[in-house]
């Protein structure tokens, strides 16, 4: 069990990419790291480890995102491990690029359920955690073209996905917020290292870094954020506008 004072923070798809990046920007000491991980085991541990060595604690918790008993099993284990929760980072997202002709209806219900109906289940099932946490903050990792809808012919499930968390987000900064839970949405535009290319120019003259990514959260969890909810900031480069 986690110490009253003790910050706690739940990050999904902690094993690598960008939820590698928040978990090693947060490790701190009275940090509890809650990591989740799915088929990244390996780069979970070695986050872990890296993670102690800055002071934190740290628990892996192993789930396919897919499978609503496993994600019900994620919170319980979770919720064994400590009394409140200060913060949960929505990181995983699934993105396919498959052209919408071609999408199967098991891959569209597969991202869908990982993508954007884990962070409902998630944020629903930490609801009393967070409460437990407050002042608690969620946050959602977003798309920065999913602020509106626009005709998508490919990865159309993936971009489906990323408007219904945008709409999470706005739905669960109002739900929550009269018990002191702010829920906000970082939405990347194309980082480096991702799949396929950008398409257009990126105004700011480059691709996005986690370093990008992780200035926002900061943010989103500082003080001086107190009073933001429901808000999507977008980290983009002003791609895609
Ligand atoms: N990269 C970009 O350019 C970009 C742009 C816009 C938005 N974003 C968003 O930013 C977030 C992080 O992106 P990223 O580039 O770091 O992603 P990534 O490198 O593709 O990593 C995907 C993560 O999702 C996890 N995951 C995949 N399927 C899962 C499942 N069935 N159950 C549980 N976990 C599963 C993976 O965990 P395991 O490896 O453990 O299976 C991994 O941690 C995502 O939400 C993404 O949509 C990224």
């Amino acid at each position: 069990m986690s110490a009253p004072h003790t910050r706690v923070i739940l990050i999904t798809g902690a094993g690598r990419g960008l939820g590698r990046a928040l978990a090693l920007h947060l490790a701190a000491p009275d940090t509890l790291l809650l990591l989740h991980h799915h088929q990244s085991r390996m780069g979970a541990q070695d986050v872990a480890r890296q993670a102690q060595a800055q002071g934190a604690r740290t628990l892996l918790l192993a789930a396919d995102l897919a499978d609503a008993a496993a994600r019900t099993c994620l919170m319980q284990e979770a919720a064994a491990a400590t009394p409140h929760l200060n913060v949960l980072i929505n990181n995983v997202g699934v993105y396919e690029e498959v052209g919408l002709g071609e999408i199967e209806p098991a891959a569209w219900a597969r991202v869908l359920e990982v993508t954007c109906n884990a962070v409902q289940h998630l944020i629903h099932a930490a609801w009393p955690l967070l409460a437990a946490g407050a002042p608690a903050r969620v946050i959602n990792l977003g798309d920065s073209a999913a602020d509106r809808i626009t005709a998508r012919t490919t990865a159309t499930h993936y971009h489906a996905a990323k408007l219904g968390v945008h709409l999470l987000t706005r739905s669960y900064a109002k739900l929550l917020g009269p018990q002191g839970i702010t829920v906000n949405q970082v939405s990347p535009g194309f980082l480096e290292g991702s799949i396929g290319e950008p398409g257009s120019a990126v105004p700011l003259g480059r691709l996005g870094r986690h370093a990008d990514i992780l200035g926002a959260v900061d943010y989103l969890l500082s003080p001086q954020a107190a009073y933001v909810s429901g808000a999507n900031l977008l980290v983009s480069g002003g791609w895609n506008l």
